[in-house]
């Protein structure tokens, strides 16, 4: 059995991790500010740095220069702003960088891949599997209406879908997506799985493309304040219940607007549903008023809506589904409509109805 060493400046918070990877994971702790040097020979090293200090980050490379060997994988958990310290992680030669606050699933599913061989496995539909409810459970605690979701959670739920779509196909994700049992579910984890594949159609960089992802996430979280009754209605809306559901977008600006978004995220959750005609809602916003990155995230919105069932509506084929984008002419971006059709392609076959 390999040995996992974790470098940690707090040892109780270490205990707490080396604990939660498992009773089958033999663990050892190394206190970075103690006098010990750390062991060689580790099958993998995590580091759970809180302050990425000059101080910290000095001895972090230093107990990595002793402790990790040429083919020795090196997860590191990051505390704080996730961009700030993916930098980081990457001058360390880190093999993967997550969010300290990433959902254990996905913890666990990422040590498993660096430890077969140092190289993350192309996940048998099990694997997927594990994903999709990963992916399911971050987004299950960003989905709540008793407050604003973390930023880190939302990242790490975002690097969890880009990385399943980069190793599987768009439509077996969707396919297990669509047994999720709550509608608000299977339509974010859809959209963002859509808009992962999206952006490697479109040839974004990994950052891109998790920004992307991050916004397909978040991009209904205003639903999370709309009454149950009425997400899970199994028949389709009265026109007062249409109108309460069509708040969600400015809910969801209101439920980001003063935590740590960036403009171009709150603009996501609150114009997607805008059209470059001016017709859509809530603010009426034309052409350059909506940002690419908006018209990506609602392409892929209307499209994971067509090939969603529901109990009143059966879902619709890919190819019916993309027929529709077409159809709505001036309301969508044609040369991003044109450029959607290999990943609607890749989606051609008809999802389960799930409901
Ligand atoms: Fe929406
Ligand atoms: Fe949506």
């Amino acid at each position: 059995m390999h040995l996992t060493l974790i470098l940690t400046d707090d040892m109780s918070r270490g205990q707490r991790l080396a604990r939660n990877l498992g009773a089958d994971k033999r663990a050892l702790l190394h206190d970075l500010y103690g006098d010990d040097a750390p062991p060689a020979g580790a099958g993998l090293i995590i580091s759970d740095v809180s302050a990425l200090t000059s101080e910290s980050v000095r001895r972090l490379r230093h107990a990595l220069t002793l402790a990790r060997g040429p083919e020795t994988p090196f997860l590191m958990l990051i505390h704080g702003n996730f961009g700030r310290g993916e930098l980081q992680a990457t001058a360390l030669g880190a093999t993967r960088a997550l969010p300290a606050s990433a959902a254990n699933a996905l913890l666990l599913n990422t040590v498993a891949g660096l430890t077969d061989g140092g190289v993350a496995r192309t996940p048998t539909r099990g694997g997927l599997h594990d994903q999709a409810t990963a992916a399911r459970d971050v987004f299950a605690s960003i989905f709540r209406a008793d407050g604003p979701p973390n930023v880190a959670t939302v990242e790490s739920g975002a690097a969890l879908v880009n990385q399943a779509i980069r190793e599987t196909k768009v439509r077996d994700w969707l396919a297990v997506v669509a047994n999720f049992d709550d509608n608000t579910h299977r339509h974010c984890l859809s959209v963002a799985g859509l808009a992962a594949e999206f952006a490697r159609t479109l040839g974004l960089n990994e950052a891109d493309s998790r920004y992307l992802v991050k916004g397909a996430l978040l991009h209904d979280i205003g639903k999370a304040k709309i009454p149950r009754a009425i997400l899970n209605k199994p028949a389709p809306l009265t026109p007062e219940e249409r109108r309460e559901m069509d708040r969600h977008p400015a809910i969801g600006h209101a439920m980001l607007v003063n935590e740590n978004y960036d403009p171009l995220t709150l603009a996501v959750v609150r114009s997607h549903h805008e059209y470059l005609d001016g017709s859509g809602y809530p603010d009426g916003l034309r052409d350059k008023e909506i940002p690419d990155l908006v018209r990506l995230i609602t392409i892929s919105d209307i499209f994971a809506a067509l090939i969603e069932a529901r109990p009143y509506k059966a879902a619709k084929s890919a190819g019916e589904a993309y027929a529709i984008l077409k159809s709505m002419g001036p309301k969508l971006d044609g040369d991003l409509v044109r450029a959607f059709a290999a990943v609607a392609g890749a989606c051609d076959v008809p999802q389960r109805a799930s409901a």
